[in-house]
């Protein structure tokens, strides 16, 4: 074999894998390139060297060089191609992203139907000049019974009708503070309030007359949860001090409130009734279909009440109501059971 003709042979190789290589689009194919070209048995590169055998052996040791070069020079060319797929994903990469695809919609929540109605309640009365007070769900007795009129022996208090919390005072709590022990030993017992009347004391306690306030938070109670009751419930108070104040502005106010939350044909119905710390006490109840359902009690502040918190029940007057927050937002949506609120179905709750 003539040397001119094995050195073209090599050169046309290399020219023609340095662009095959560079034309691979990933691993795979480069390397069925790289066992084509150089591989050990049947490769190109192998059939052009056997050339070198049959070449005039003053030829051959040129002959050799130019083929370690030309071998260099393709393994080169491989390697450049192994660096630059490397930086580039696989055909089995790209296949997994499909930049035309529709992203995935992200499943966006929204307020809880009762949170809803918190806010919905505090804007209607937010509009009849009330503002809105806190207070908290650990109570003490005084909050929740004492001032509010309910003596020591009232059925209200019963253990078995509230959530009392265990004190050191009940031999059974375990704080680690050692001062924290000794003043929950001298204070009266915790519970877990049962209504929301006790920030009407909490903001007589605080601020003078005139007040008119709501108060919209949790409750609790052991009741038996059925379509109208739950354990744990929301109620919204309203407290309105001031002079001159008559029973006319509670049903009145309760009026207002009702169409504005449940529409101008929904009928109120006031039934006499007995709280400790209003007098007279009424029940507030409003229309469903042929029927009518109990949304809570209202009535005007009792002179005890007035005297608890140190007000003058000789100067001022005042009105007071606790309705259910569950109940208000059932009756607005026709929801006949009060529980489905928690049970954290999104197939009921996405509804709102
Ligand atoms: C009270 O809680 C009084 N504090 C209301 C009040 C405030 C009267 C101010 C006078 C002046 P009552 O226990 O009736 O009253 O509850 C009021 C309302 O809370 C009920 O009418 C009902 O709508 C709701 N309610 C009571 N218990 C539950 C319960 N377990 N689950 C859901 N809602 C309840």
């Amino acid at each position: 074999m003539a040397l001119d003709e094995f050195v073209a042979e090599l050169d046309q190789l290399a020219e023609a894998a340095a662009e095959s290589f560079s034309l691979a689009t990933d691993a795979s194919m480069l390397e069925e390139l790289r066992v084509k070209i150089l591989g050990a048995k049947s490769g190109q590169l192998k059939s052009v060297q056997k050339g070198l055998g049959k070449m005039d052996p003053a030829d051959k040791p040129l002959a050799g060089k130019h083929f370690n070069q030309t071998k260099q020079r393709i393994d080169e060319a491989y390697s450049f191609a192994q660096q630059r797929l490397a930086s580039v994903p696989s055909q089995q990469d790209s296949a997994c992203f499909d930049a035309t695809e529709p992203g995935r919609q992200p499943r966006i929540g929204h307020l809880h139907p009762i949170t809803q109605t918190v806010q919905e309640l505090k804007d209607i009365f937010g509009r009849l000049g009330f503002s809105v007070a806190e207070g908290p769900e650990i109570e003490d007795e005084r909050h929740n019974f004492d001032a509010l009129n309910i003596d020591p022996s009232h059925p209200a208090r019963d253990p078995l009708d509230n959530f009392y919390l265990q004190t050191a005072h009940s031999g059974a709590a375990s704080l680690d503070d050692e001062a924290k022990t000794v003043d929950c030993a001298l204070e009266s017992p915790w519970l877990l309030r049962s209504q929301t009347s006790t920030v009407q004391i909490r903001v007589m306690e605080e601020n003078p007359p005139p007040i008119r306030i709501v108060s919209l938070g949790r409750v609790y109670r052991p009741d038996t949860a059925d379509a109208t009751h739950y354990p744990m419930f929301h109620q919204i108070e309203g407290l309105l001090v001031d002079t001159n104040v008559t029973m006319a502005d509670l049903k009145t106010v309760l009026r207002i409130f009702c169409s504005s939350y449940l529409g101008e044909e929904v009928h109120v119905r006031f039934r006499p009734s007995f709280f400790p710390f209003t007098e007279p006490s009424v029940e507030v109840d409003m229309q469903w279909g042929e029927g009518w359902v109990e949304m809570g009690g209202a009535g005007m502040v009792d002179p005890n009440v007035f005297r608890a918190v140190g007000y003058d029940p000789e100067k001022v007057t005042g009105f007071a109501f606790g309705l259910g927050v569950e109940r208000l937002c059932a009756r607005r949506f026709g929801i006949t059971d009060i529980r489905e609120f928690f049970k954290n179905d999104v197939r009921f709750l996405e509804q709102f």
